[in-house]
C-alpha cells in the first residue's frame, strides 16, 4: 500500500471551529479517505465506504476533486469544510480495518454523535433471537448453586480482613482454567493503585472479533460484610451479596468462552470493596474514563438469590441507571426470562452501577426484588444459603445477563 504508515492523521474537524476551516482548503491527495457528515454526503450523492449509524457520519476515499467539491459546497454554505481527513493503517474490508474503522468512530466525542440529525435518540432495542434463545438453555442452577456455596464459604471476604484475596486468587485460578481452553479469552488481575484497599479487582476477557474497541460490561463485587465492629474479624458469608451475582457471572463467562467469538469485547469484572464505597469499580470506571474507553453497557449484578417480591419477579433499578439501558434489559426479560419486572429506587448510589453512571457509562442494575422487599439478612452472619434460597431465581439473572452479553456483543446496538 502506497500509504501504509501506522498512523492516523487528522486534518480538518467536522463543524469544528472556524480557524480550522481554512485547512479544508489544504486536502492533499495523499490522504486515504475523509470522514463527512451527513448533510454532505445527502447533498452530494457521495459513494460511501462505510456509514456509522449513531454518529450519522460516513467514510469517503479521499478523492481529491470530491474534497474540493465539499470544500465548495461547505463554503457556499458558509460551514466549516465538513471532513475530517484519516489515514487507515489497515486496506479496507480486512478484519483489522475493521477494528481500526469502528475505533475511529468510537472515539468521536459525545458532542459530535449529539449534534448528528440522523441520532436515534431513544436508543437501539433488541430483537429476537433463536440462537440467544437456545444458548440460555445452557444456563445451570445446579452450577450457580455450587459456585455460591463455594464462594459463601470463606469465613469472610471483607477487604481489609488477614485473608482479603485468598478467594480471589482462587477465583482467578478458576477463571484461567476456563479461559484456557479458548482462543479468545483472557483473564487479569486490576491491582488498586489509590490507598483505599489491597484487595484486587478480577476482569475477564472476550475480546471481540469486529468492534474490539468497543465494550460491554458485566459486573459484581466479590467482597463482603459484616456491619458493626470489628467487620473483618466475624463471618460475612454473603451468599446473596454478592456471591450470588458474582456466581451468575461466572456462569455467563463459562458459557461465552465456549464461542462463538463476540463481535464486540465482553468483560466481566468482579470487583474489590464494594461493600465499604464502591472503591473497586470507581477505580476501573474512572481508568476507563480518563483513556476514553468505548463502554457500550454496563450491567450490574449484586443480589440475585432471595425471590422477595416471587419467584418469576424481580427489581430493576430506575435511579443512578440509564432509561435506554434499563429498557434495553427490560426487552430481553420480554424475550427470554419473561418474569414481572418492577421499577424500584435505592435513593442513593447503592451498588457499582453508580460509579459508571456518575462518570457518564450507560448502566443498568436489575436485582433479585424491589428495594424493600430484598433480603434482610445482607451484611449479617445470617446472609447464607438457607430455605429462602432460590437458585432457578439467581439462574435467571445469569439468563439475563447472557442475553445481554449476547444483544449488545453481537450488534451495533448503542443508547442515544
Ligand atoms: N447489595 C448492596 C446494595 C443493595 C441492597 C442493593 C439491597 C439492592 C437491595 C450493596 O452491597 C451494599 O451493601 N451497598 C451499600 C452502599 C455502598 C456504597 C457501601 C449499602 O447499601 O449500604
Ligand atoms: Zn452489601
Amino acid at each position: 500500500m502506497a500509504h501504509s504508515q501506522a498512523f492516523r492523521s487528522i486534518a480538518v474537524a467536522i463543524l469544528g471551529p472556524v480557524a480550522l476551516c481554512t485547512q479544508a482548503f489544504m486536502a492533499q491527495a495523499g490522504q486515504d479517505y475523509a470522514l463527512v457528515g451527513p448533510t454532505v454526503v445527502k447533498k452530494l450523492n457521495l459513494e460511501t465506504v462505510y456509514n456509522h449509524s449513531t454518529s450519522g457520519l460516513s467514510l469517503i476515499k479521499a478523492d481529491r476533486r470530491v474534497l474540493e467539491n465539499i470544500s465548495r459546497h461547505a463554503h457556499e454554505e458558509r460551514r466549516c469544510g465538513g471532513y475530517e481527513l484519516v489515514t487507515l493503517s489497515h486496506p479496507l474490508n480486512t478484519l483489522k480495518s475493521k477494528a481500526e474503522v469502528e475505533g475511529l468512530f468510537s472515539r468521536l466525542p459525545e458532542a459530535r454523535q449529539k449534534a448528528s440529525k440522523t441520532q436515534n435518540r431513544t436508543g437501539d432495542v433488541p430483537q429476537f433471537s433463536q440462537a440467544i434463545a437456545d444458548t440460555l438453555t445452557e444456563v445451570s442452577a445446579d452450577r450457580i448453586k455450587e459456585d455460591i456455596t463455594w464462594i459463601s464459604s470463606y469465613p469472610t471476604r471483607y477487604h481489609r480482613s488477614e485473608t482479603k484475596n485468598v478467594h480471589v486468587d482462587e477465583l482467578k485460578k478458576r477463571l484461567a482454567e476456563v479461559a484456557k481452553a479458548s482462543s479468545f479469552a483472557s483473564v487479569e488481575e486490576v491491582i488498586h493503585s489509590g490507598n483505599k484497599t489491597e484487595q484486587k479487582t478480577v476482569r475477564a476477557r472476550l475480546l471481540g472479533s469486529q468492534a474490539p474497541n468497543e465494550i460491554v460490561v458485566l459486573g459484581a463485587h466479590f467482597d463482603s460484610i459484616r456491619k458493626g465492629l470489628f467487620p473483618g474479624r466475624k463471618p460475612a458469608p454473603g451468599a446473596d451479596d454478592d456471591a450470588s451475582g458474582s456466581s451468575n457471572l461466572i456462569e455467563i463467562f463459562r458459557i461465552l468462552s465456549k464461542g462463538p467469538q463476540p463481535q464486540r469485547t465482553i468483560e466481566f469484572m468482579w470487583y474489590a470493596a464494594e461493600e465499604v464505597g464502591l472503591v473497586g469499580s470507581a477505580e476501573v470506571a474512572g481508568a476507563y474514563a480518563k483513556e476514553k474507553k468505548d463502554v457500550v453497557g454496563v450491567l450490574n449484578l449484586d443480589m440475585t438469590l432471595f425471590p422477595g417480591s416471587g419467584t418469576l419477579a424481580f427489581g430493576v433499578v430506575t435511579d443512578f441507571t440509564s432509561p435506554w439501558l434499563t429498557n434495553y434489559i427490560k426487552e430481553l426479560n420480554r424475550h427470554y426470562t419473561k418474569a414481572k419486572v418492577i421499577d424500584t429506587e435505592c435513593d442513593y448510589a447503592c451498588s457499582d452501577h453508580a460509579t459508571w453512571h456518575r462518570l457518564g457509562f450507560p448502566a443498568a442494575f436489575p436485582s433479585e426484588a424491589t428495594f424493600s422487599q430484598s433480603n434482610k439478612n445482607i451484611h449479617t452472619q445470617n446472609d447464607v444459603i438457607d430455605s429462602k434460597s432460590d437458585f432457578n431465581h439467581s439462574a435467571m439473572f445469569a439468563r439475563l445477563g447472557l442475553a445481554y452479553a449476547m444483544s449488545l456483543g453481537n450488534s451495533r446496538h448503542r443508547g442515544p
